[in-house]
C-alpha cells in the first residue's frame, strides 16, 4: 500500500486532478471557478460535492429545489466540503408529452456523463417527480461515487369542500363524476387549486412517493426521506443534514455499490408491497439494479411480493395521504413492522444498518399504518401474471384492485389504440357490460411510443352510469401510481412488437386469476395461428407459432424480437 503520510489532505480525492494541480492546468481549473467569487481555501483539497438538481418551472413538483439546494450547500460548507450545483434535464409527468418514460434513460445518460466529466468526489441527487428519481439513480449508479439522494417531499393534503383530496386519485374520480353529471364543470374547476395546495410531489402513494420510499428502503436516503411534506420545515432540515453527511461519506469512501446490494433491493421490494407502492417501481428498480450490477428479475418481484401484505392505508389503495403517513410514523414505522422480512444488516448512507435506523420507530396512527399481523389488505406487492396472453409477463397491483375481480372470466371489448379508445369508449352503441374485459392495444414502449400511463383508461360512460366503478382492464401500457382498479399492465410482448395482445378480437373470452398468476386468452391454437397468418401476412396453408426471442423486461425498454415461424 502506498505511504500517504506526507500527502496533503485531499490528494487522493478525484477532484484533486482538477483543483490540486500546479502550473497551467491548476490555473485553468481554479481560475474560471473563481469567477463566481470563490476564496482560495475552497481549493485546498476538501471534498467537492456535486448537487445534481432537477429544478424546473416546467416540472412543478420540483419547483422548490433551488431553496432545497441552498440548504444542502449550507450543510456541505458546515462539514468542510465545497458544493457545486449542476442541472440535468428534468422530467415532469403533468406537462411533458408524449411520455416522460421515453426520456428516462436519456436523463440517466445526462446524469452519468455530468458526474463522470466534472470534478466531484460525491454527489447529492435532488429528486422528486416520478422519473427524476430512477433517472438520477441510474446515472449515479453507473458512476459509483459516494451518493446521497434527497426527495423533494409530497404536497400537503388536498382539501376540497371539507374532504381530503389526493393527487391523481381524485382526478380520476372527478373525471368519472363529470362524465356521469355528479360534478359540474364549475365544481371541477374549483377542485383544481384545492388539489395542489403547496410545493411538492403528488400526495398519494403514487410513483413519486413510492420511489421516494424505495430510496429510503434501499438505504440511499436518510430515514423519513419519503414522507416529510415539501412544505414542512423538517424537509429543509433534512436537506442541511444531507449536505453534512455527504461530506462524511466521501471521507469514509462510502460508495453506492456498498449500499445498493441484492439485499437492499429485496428490502425495497418488500417495502413496496407493504406501502401498496406503484407498479412503476418494477421497471425503475430493475433498471437501477442493472446499472449497479445486481441481478433482479420479474420472478423476484412476484416471489417477494407474495410474502408481504399491504400495511399502509393510503390512496390509491386506501384513504389517507402522505402528510398523514408522515404524522403516523412514515416509512421507518413500516420497515419496523416488516422487520421479520428484512435483511436487517443492509448498509445505509448514514453509516448505520437499515435495522438500526428503524428499530426504535413507532406508529402513531394504526388506521394509517397497520401491524403485520393485522394488515390493511392481505395482498401487497406486485403480482406477475403469465399465460398465453402474456408470455413475457404482465403485472397487477392487487391492493388497488377490486377483490371480486381478481378471479374473472369475461368477454373482450377491444380498442386497437388510444385513438380508437378515445373515439369509441363513450359511444352509446358500444357493445359492453360490466362483466366484460376492456383491452387496449399498442400503448407499450414501441407502440405509443414511450410506454405512457394510460393503462387505467376510464370505463365507458354507460357503465359508469350504472354505478359500476371498476372492470378488468388489460393493456401493454403503464399506469400512474396514483391510479386504482383491476388493471393488468405491461403485458409483454407488447402488441406493436407482435405480442399475443395484437391477436385478441372482440368477443374472445379472457380469464384472469391473480391467485394462480394466470392470464389466459381462451382461443384455440388453430384460431390463433389463423389470426397470425392474417395479421402478419405470412403464407397460409401451414401451422404457425409465435416465437418470442431475447425478451426480457429489464426496465430499459428492451423491445422483444418477435418472429412468426412456419412449423
Ligand atoms: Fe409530479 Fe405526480 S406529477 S409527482
Amino acid at each position: 500500500m502506498a505511504d500517504d503520510r506526507n500527502k496533503k489532505p485531499g490528494t487522493n480525492l478525484r477532484s484533486h486532478k482538477w483543483f490540486g494541480g500546479t502550473g497551467r492546468e491548476g490555473f485553468i481549473y481554479r481560475s474560471w471557478v473563481k469567477n463566481q467569487g470563490r476564496p482560495d481555501d475552497l481549493f485546498d483539497g476538501r471534498p467537492v460535492i456535486g448537487i445534481c438538481s432537477t429544478w424546473s418551472e416546467l416540472v412543478p413538483c420540483n419547483g422548490h429545489f433551488r431553496d432545497l439546494a441552498e440548504r444542502v450547500k449550507r450543510g456541505i460548507y458546515e462539514a468542510g466540503g465545497f458544493p457545486l450545483e449542476f442541472p440535468v434535464t428534468s422530467l415532469g409527468e403533468v406537462l411533458h408529452k408524449p411520455s416522460t418514460m421515453l426520456l428516462r434513460n436519456l436523463v440517466a445518460m445526462d446524469v452519468e456523463e455530468s458526474i463522470r466529466g466534472y470534478p466531484m468526489d460525491g454527489v447529492v441527487l435532488l429528486v422528486g417527480c416520478d422519473k427524476t428519481t430512477p433517472a438520477l439513480m441510474m446515472g449515479a449508479a453507473s458512476c459509483d461515487l459516494p451518493t446521497l439522494a434527497l426527495s423533494g417531499g409530497p404536497m400537503l393534503n388536498g382539501k376540497f369542500r371539507g374532504a381530503d383530496v389526493g393527487s391523481g386519485t381524485h382526478l380520476w374520480k372527478f373525471t368519472d363524476m363529470l362524465k356521469t353529471g355528479e360534478m359540474t364543470e364549475a365544481d371541477f374547476f374549483e377542485a383544481e387549486a384545492c388539489s395542489s395546495r403547496s410545493t411538492g410531489t403528488c400526495n398519494t402513494m403514487g410513483t413519486a412517493s413510492t420511489m421516494a420510499s424505495m430510496l429510503e428502503a434501499l438505504g440511499v436516503a436518510l430515514p423519513s426521506n419519503a414522507a416529510i411534506p415539501a412544505a414542512d420545515a423538517r424537509r429543509y432540515t433534512m436537506a442541511q443534514l444531507v449536505g453534512r453527511r455527504i461530506v462524511e461519506m466521501v471521507r469514509e469512501d462510502l460508495r453506492l455499490s456498498k449500499i445498493l446490494t441484492r439485499d437492499a433491493f429485496e428490502n425495497a421490494i418488500h417495502a413496496n408491497g407493504a406501502i401498496g407502492g406503484s407498479t412503476n417501481a418494477v421497471l425503475h428498480l430493475m433498471a437501477i439494479a442493472g446499472r449497479i450490477g445486481v441481478e433482479l428479475t420479474l420472478a423476484d418481484w412476484d416471489r417477494l411480493g407474495r410474502e408481504v401484505p399491504c400495511l399502509v392505508n393510503l390512496m390509491p389503495s386506501g384513504k389517507y395521504l402522505m402528510e398523514d403517513f408522515y404524522y403516523a410514523g412514515g416509512l421507518p414505522a413500516v420497515l419496523k413492522e416488516i422487520g421479520p422480512l428484512l435483511h436487517k444488516n443492509a448498509a445505509t448512507v448514514n453509516g448505520k444498518t437499515l435495522w438500526q435506523n428503524v428499530e426504535g420507530a413507532r406508529c402513531w396512527n394504526r388506521d394509517v399504518i397497520f401491524p403485520l399481523d393485522k394488515p390493511f389488505k392481505p395482498q401487497g406487492g406486485i403480482a406477475v401474471l403469465t399465460g398465453n396472453l402474456a408470455p413475457g409477463g404482465a403485472v397487477i397491483k392487487p391492493s388497488a384492485a377490486t377483490p371480486a375481480l381478481l378471479e374473472h372470466r369475461g368477454r373482450a371489448v377491444v380498442f386497437e389504440s388510444i385513438a380508437d379508445y378515445d373515439a369509441r369508449v363513450d359511444d352509446p352503441k358500444l357493445d359492453v357490460d360490466p362483466s366484460c374485459v376492456l383491452l387496449l392495444k399498442n400503448c407499450g414502449p414501441k407502440g405509443y411510443p414511450g410506454f405512457p400511463e394510460v393503462g387505467n383508461f376510464p370505463l365507458p360512460r354507460k357503465i359508469l352510469a350504472q354505478g359500476v366503478d371498476d372492470m378488468v382492464r388489460i393493456s401493454d401500457a403503464r399506469m400512474s401510481g396514483t391510479a386504482f382498479g383491476t388493471v393488468v399492465l405491461h403485458t409483454a410482448p407488447e402488441a406493436a412488437a407482435g405480442g399475443p395482445l395484437a391477436l385478441v378480437k372482440n368477443g374472445d373470452m379472457i380469464e384472469l386469476d391473480v391467485a394462480t398468476r394466470r392470464l389466459h386468452l381462451d382461443v384455440s391454437p388453430e384460431e390463433l395461428a389463423r389470426r397470425l397468418v392474417q395479421q402478419y401476412g405470412v403464407a397460409a396453408g401451414g401451422d404457425y407459432i409465435l416465437r418470442v426471442s431475447g425478451f426480457h423486461l429489464d426496465g430499459d425498454l428492451s423491445i422483444p424480437a418477435i418472429s412468426v415461424l412456419k412449423v
